[in-house]
């Protein structure tokens, strides 16, 4: 199938990369970058511990070199080559096609890990829904209350999780060519729930262009959404790298965007202090 390098998936990736990118700039440009409002308090309150911080940059570092080398598979043939010749070209290429290989396996580990740690953090509650009526903050002055992950963050967790886990299965299928039936059995359970019309009968061929179609459409949108993230969380907030990389944000950074969470860890901290025996 042709779709994949020289039909309209690179086309729409291209647009979709690029779009996110302009509205990021444009935004940056009209709103610059988030202040802490009330200014960094100096003291700090722990966010994440080093397992999480472990966990997550496994998973960020992991994603990067995945997607990058993703996209030469798709853009390196038009952007590359011309640039730095066929033999080099063609080095790099099976280079990375090993490297994806074998960082798909890290990226899996690092995806069960974060969702173990954070899956009870991000059920959605009723405290969501005022969030995203007030978009997150951009309606209505001042920020609304969110427990340890916001709606907006929430919404990044399962996209990261549910298209992370439909990655890693097309994956797994590609790396294991005609083993798998996984198109046909999902047309077909579509078929019995939704009551769509798909073919089940797929041959090996056809499946295995439809797991590389699929692979390649989950990568794009995942890398869309993970370019606007990486954004909120670098240059965009004041304040919220500190969250991954020492583990400690500002006091002030935390009650303005996670009130309900300072919250719950102050109080938790009194019940400790409390339950410590008189000396
Ligand atoms: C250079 C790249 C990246 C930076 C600077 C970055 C930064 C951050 C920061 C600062 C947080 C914590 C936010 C908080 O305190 O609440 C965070 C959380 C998170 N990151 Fe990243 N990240 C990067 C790449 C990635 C990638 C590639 C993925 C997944 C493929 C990812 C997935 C997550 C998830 C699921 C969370 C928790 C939910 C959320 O905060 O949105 N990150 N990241």
């Amino acid at each position: 199938m042709a779709t994949n390098r020289n039909g309209p998936l690179p086309m729409y990736s291209a647009w979709a990369i690029l779009g996110i990118l302009f509205l990021l700039s444009i935004f940056f440009a009209f709103r610059g970058r988030m202040k802490i409002a009330h200014g960094p308090s100096g003291k700090t309150i722990t966010r994440f511990t080093l397992l999480e911080r472990g966990s997550h940059w496994l998973l960020a570092s992991s994603f990067i070199i995945l997607a990058l080398s993703g996209l030469n598979l798709i853009f390196g043939k038009t952007l590359l080559l011309p640039i730095i010749g066929a033999s080099a070209f063609s080095g790099l290429t099976i280079f990375g096609k090993f490297v994806h290989n074998y960082v798909g396996f890290a990226f899996m580990i690092a995806l069960v890990l974060v969702a173990v740690l954070w899956i009870i953090h991000n059920i959605p509650n009723r405290h969501d829904i005022v969030w995203l009526l007030r978009g997150g903050g951009m309606l209505g002055g001042g920020h609304p209350p969110a427990k340890k992950f916001n709606a907006g963050q929430k919404i990044i967790f399962w996209v990261v999780i549910i298209c992370g886990a439909s990655l890693s299965m097309s994956g797994w299928a590609l790396l294991n060519p005609f083993t798998t039936t996984m198109m046909a059995d999902t047309a077909a359970l579509s078929n019995s729930i939704l009551g769509t019309e798909f073919a089940t009968n797929l041959g090996p061929i056809q499946e295995q262009q439809l797991q590389t179609l699929w692979h390649s459409i989950m990568a794009v949108f995942m890398i869309v959404v993970i370019i606007a993230h990486i954004y909120i969380g670098s240059i965009g907030m004041e304040g919220a790298l500190d969250a991954m990389t020492t583990g400690e944000v500002d006091q002030n950074w935390a009650k303005e965007h996670h009130s309900l969470w300072v919250e719950e860890v102050n109080e938790a901290g009194q019940a400790n202090t409390k339950a410590e025996p008189a000396e």
